[in-house]
């Protein structure tokens, strides 16, 4: 008979390595806990980065995973405002101190001791993972299960800006990369009511973009072609995660307007202050985004018909399917079924 205290993974054991079947004890279930039997588990680009060890902070063996959908199946004697059996998504943080001037504020994804689900520990390419009980977010009704897990760290993450930003209808929003992010920025900001750029390396997603709702198309590596987009922009989302010609970008701003990288850019960005200060621009950033703006978006995306759009892969096939996005070949999210 199987262990039911032990979950059940894919692991890598170092960089770059495949992943395969690791048995691992949680330990007990804290008070403030809850277990989620995964399944579904969206794959963000953020997984092969630490799968990768690109960002030096993998522990292996490494369980990626934090875009997971599943079934509450215990509570821990102090967990609140969940019921066995509901279902809920747990994305990129699981916990945080829920005392600290930020939990207490309600923006508990900056709190200093957030807890990241893949950072220390294992992830939801698994049966089952853990989560605060504030982490663990219910999925309200009209939202499909299956297409749903990509919100929780990809839809979040795109989300939040539009809220920082206070972003209105009348905006003229930019969305550099469409991939897993991108193509859900374009289908949050295009139901806002934005008039929507997409920017894109590759010339096969020109038609994919304005499908996805975007109203004009530029090539993002095309520094011309930005240019000659000059003052046109109010907010310009970047989630690619490579270095972009920068000048042409802040250029292609209207007065007031900001760069917001979301995108993890490994590399120093270069930008002369005389290029912001003239137009009052600016460059700013942000981390996924809290448990009740989650929620929030999750309402948004259920009364404005909006999911991901995903490709299956069965659990088992995890490594084939994490090549997939390693080509660049993901249209646009991958999840991963648990059940396969
Ligand atoms: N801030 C946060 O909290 C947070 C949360 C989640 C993810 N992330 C990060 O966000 C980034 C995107 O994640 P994702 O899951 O959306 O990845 P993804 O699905 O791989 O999409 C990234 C997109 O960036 C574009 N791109 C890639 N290389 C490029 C290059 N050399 N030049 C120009 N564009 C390039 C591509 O779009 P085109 O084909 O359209 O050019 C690609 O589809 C990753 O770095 C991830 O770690 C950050
Ligand atoms: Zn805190
Ligand atoms: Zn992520």
């Amino acid at each position: 008979m199987a262990d039911t205290k032990m979950f059940h993974g894919w692991a890598a054991k170092g960089p770059k390595q495949a992943m395969a079947p690791l048995a691992f004890d949680p330990g007990e279930l804290g008070d403030e806990e809850v277990e989620i039997a995964v399944d579904y588990c969206g794959i963000c680009h953020s997984d092969l980065s630490m799968l990768d060890n690109e960002w030096g902070m993998t522990s292996y063996p490494f369980v990626p995973g934090h875009e997971a959908v599943g079934r509450v199946v215990a509570l821990g004697s102090h967990a609140k405002g969940l019921e066995l059996g509901q279902i809920v998504g747990v994305g990129w943080n699981r916990g945080s101190c829920m005392h600290c001037h930020q939990c207490i504020g309600g923006e508990h994804h900056l709190c200093r001791q957030v807890e990241a689900t893949i950072v220390g520990r294992h992830g939801a390419f698994a049966d089952r993972i853990r989560s605060h009980w504030a982490w663990a977010i219910p999925l309200p009704a009209g939202l499909d299960a299956a297409d749903a897990g990509p919100l929780f760290c990809g839809g979040i993450t795109v989300f939040s800006p539009i809220v920082i930003h206070g972003v209105k209808p009348t905006d003229r929003v930019g969305v550099v990369g469409i991939g897993g992010l991108g193509h859900m920025a374009i289908r949050f900001l295009d139901a806002w009511g934005c008039a929507v750029t997409a920017f894109t390396s590759s010339e096969r997603k020109r038609d994919e973009a304005l499908a996805l709702g975007a109203d004009h198309v530029v090539t993002s590596t095309d520094s011309v072609a930005i240019k000659a987009i000059a003052g046109s922009l109010d907010l310009v989302l970047v989630t690619a995660n490579a270095a972009l010609d920068w000048d042409a970008y802040i250029a292609a701003l209207a007065p007031g307007g900001c760069i917001h990288i979301v995108g993890a850019v490994l590399e120093p960005i270069p930008v002369s202050v005389f290029s912001l200060m003239g137009g009052q621009k600016s460059l700013s950033s942000s981390p996924t985004g809290s448990p009740a703006v989650i929620a929030e978006m999750l309402a948004f995306c259920a009364q404005h018909g909006i999911k991901p759009q995903v490709e299956h892969f069965p659990m088992s096939r995890v490594n084939d399917a994490m090549q997939h996005l390693r080509d660049g070949k993901a249209r646009y999210r991958i999840v991963l079924d648990a059940k396969g």
